[in-house]
Formats: structure tokens, C-alpha cells, sequence
């Protein structure tokens, strides 16, 4: 029997390791893509979830994290660091266990959700919560892996990009060729560059005929690359993407504008409603952050920005698990029953 090997050993001569390169894997990646029945037909387009929250830690972050910890193994690193909103964290906790090293993690005090926290905390990372939002914690991380022996590995390590653009690669593979348009949420941007990277790629190889345009959407409290400027105290529900000042604000133009893409905006309110849309009538269980790409998508639709009849790709970047305080949260409360069938019955409103 045979299962997913992790994006390494499936995409191994596309990944720059050799033969001798200790592999540290999860088997991470081969992740769903599901067909979006009520999106497509709001759009009257053919639209598909690539469902990144099935990866080992319940992130997209997975596909880069095998990536870095094992290059920063073979380069024979004891410690890694990263500055993180809580899927980087808990990506490099987990992955950092596998290898045997130790990780550390700095985190915006107060701004990540609980079960990201949680995942750090078990997996046994040193977590240092700054006083400060996810740039501080960059900058801070930046300046530790600079003085001090160990490895950094957010985004700004280019392997990271390595492994996240395989997600564009199983994308083509499963529908014989790139999408229309690829939407996603952006943050630190460093997955946009990645899908682009990948898309490229494929396409030079000519295992695509094409590329698509990438479209990215940022939360208005955290919407840097929108406004044209650093966003000094960034907000927004969605903790993921609450980063002001991305580090790879640059690849993200680059991705949009040779694409032909578009780099927009959705409020808080918005990504609530793609959110719950995406839970109740897809089925699909998101974080906020992930929202994003489909309350763009939404809100393109309704600005006429999408002709009908295309394909269409969203990334839903990690699991509602992660932050479930959404989704009690203005929901009903369940009602309490005896242990009998009658009054069940009733409350189900079945009798
Ligand atoms: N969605 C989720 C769930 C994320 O965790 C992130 C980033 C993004 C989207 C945006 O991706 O940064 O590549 O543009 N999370 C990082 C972290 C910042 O620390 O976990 P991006």
C-alpha cells in the first residue's frame, strides 16, 4: 500500500536537495482540492478549494517548514527560530521535534489564537510572547538568527518558497493545467511568491500551457501593499495576516503585476461572511485568515470583476480548529435535553 510521501519525495527533482539530504517530513502536502459547489455557482465560474488546513499541523506553512528544517539539519543546526502569528510557530515546533532540535518562537503578546498557542506548547517550542506586533517579532527574530547560532526559518529563508510553491505544482497535476485565476490571502507574502514561483515554473517546463493571474486580498486594518505604505499598528479578526509591513512585499507586485493580477482588500465583516458561507454551505472548515481569498473572490464577483465560465482556484490556508472562538462566537447556544427520545425528538423538531 502506498501513501503521500511529503512534498520532497513527490517533487524531489523540482527542490533543490541531493541524495545525502536527511529529510525531515510529516508527509506534508497532497492536500484536497474540492470542488465549491455554492461558489461557483455565485460566480458562474468553475471554483475549486485547495484545503490546506488537511496538512500535518493544519497549515499551508507545513510545505515549507520540511523544507527549512531540513536544510537548516543538513546544514547541521541545533535550534531554529521564527517570528510568527501561530501557523509559522506551529509548523516549526512540530517539524523542529521531528529533527531533534530545539525551537524557538516569538509571538505578537496577545494576538494569536488558542489553538496555535496550544500546538507551540505541546510540541515543546520556547516561546517568547513580544510586546510588539508580527513585525517587531521579525525584526527581532531577524536580529537573533544574525548574533546567535540559530537557523531562521519565516518565509525570508528562500527554501521556505521552495516548498510552498509545490502546492501550484499538485494544483496543475490535478487539473491538467493552471487555472483561470488563483486567489489567496496575503500576510508576510511570502505565499503569493511561492505559488507564483511554481506556476512559473511549470509553465516554462511546459507541463503547463499557462499561468494564472493571481489575485491577493489583505484585511483593511492590515492592507500595507493596498495603501502603498507600512501599516504602523495593523488590525484586524483574522490574527494570521495582522502584519503591516510584509517581507516580501516586492515578489508580491512582481506576482501581481506580471500576471496581471490584483492585490485588493476585504474588511473583517466580510471575511466573517466568507467564512461562515465556507462552514455551512461548502462544508469546509476554515480559520478566519483563510476567509480571505473567497471574500475577495465574493467581493470581485460583485464589483463584476469575474467573467463567468473560468476556473478558478482559492487557497484556504489553514484549519478552523486553529481559532474555534469564531465559531462559537455569536452562535446559538445548544440546547440541554433529558435522556429521553420524546423530549429529544421535539427539540430536533423531528416529532
Ligand atoms: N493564512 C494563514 C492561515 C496564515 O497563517 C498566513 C500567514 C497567511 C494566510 C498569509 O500567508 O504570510 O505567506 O502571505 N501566517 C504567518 C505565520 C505570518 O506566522 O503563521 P503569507
Amino acid at each position: 500500500t502506498h501513501q503521500w510521501r511529503g512534498i520532497i519525495e513527490e517533487y524531489r527533482d523540482r527542490l533543490p536537495v541531493s541524495d545525502t539530504t536527511p529529510v525531515v517530513t510529516l508527509r506534508e502536502g497532497g492536500t484536497p482540492l474540492v470542488p465549491a459547489q455554492v461558489l461557483s455557482e455565485r460566480t458562474g465560474c468553475e471554483v475549486h478549494l485547495k484545503v490546506e488546513g488537511a496538512n500535518p499541523t493544519g497549515s499551508f506553512k507545513d510545505r515549507g517548514m520540511t523544507m527549512a528544517i531540513t536544510k537548516a539539519k543538513e546544514e547541521g543546526a541545533k535550534a531554529v527560530i521564527c517570528a510568527s502569528t501561530g501557523n509559522t510557530s506551529a509548523s516549526a515546533a512540530a517539524y523542529a521535534v521531528r529533527a531533534g532540535m530545539v525551537s524557538a518562537v516569538l509571538v505578537p503578546q496577545g494576538k494569536i489564537a488558542l489553538g496555535k498557542m496550544g500546538q507551540a506548547l505541546v510540541h515543546g517550542a520556547k516561546i517568547l510572547q513580544v510586546d510588539g506586533n508580527f513585525d517587531d517579532c521579525l525584526t527581532l527574530a531577524r536580529a537573533l538568527s544574525e548574533n546567535y547560532p540559530v537557523a531562521l526559518v519565516n518565509s525570508v529563508n528562500p527554501v521556505r518558497i521552495e516548498g510552498q510553491k509545490t502546492a501550484a505544482f499538485e494544483i496543475v497535476d490535478m487539473l491538467g493545467d493552471a487555472p483561470d485565476i488563483h486567489v489567496l490571502p496575503v500576510g508576510n507574502a511570502g505565499n503569493i511568491t511561492a505559488y507564483w514561483k511554481g506556476y512559473k515554473e511549470y509553465s516554462l517546463d511546459g507541463v503547463a500551457t499557462r499561468t494564472p493571474r493571481m489575485w491577493g486580498f489583505q484585511a483593511s486594518g492590515s492592507a500595507p501593499i493596498v495603501r502603498g505604505e507600512v501599516v504602523k499598528d495593523p488590525s484586524t479578526i483574522a490574527t494570521a495576516i495582522r502584519i503591516g509591513n510584509p517581507a516580501s512585499w516586492q515578489f508580491a507586485l512582481a506576482a501581481r503585476d506580471e500576471s496581471g493580477g490584483l492585490i485588493d482588500e476585504v474588511t473583517d465583516r466580510e471575511i466573517l461572511r466568507a467564512y461562515r458561507l465556507l462552514a455551512a454551505q461548502e462544508g469546509v472548515f476554515v480559520e478566519p485568515a483563510s476567509a480571505a481569498s473567497v471574500a475577495g473572490l465574493l467581493k470581485a464577483a460583485e464589483q463584476g470583476k469575474v467573467d463567468p465560465g473560468q476556473r478558478i482556484v482559492c487557497t484556504v490556508t489553514g484549519n478552523g480548529l486553529k481559532d474555534p472562538d469564531w465559531a462559537v462566537a455569536g452562535a446559538p447556544q445548544p440546547v440541554t435535553v433529558p435522556v429521553d427520545a420524546a423530549a429529544a425528538a421535539e427539540r430536533l423538531g423531528l416529532a
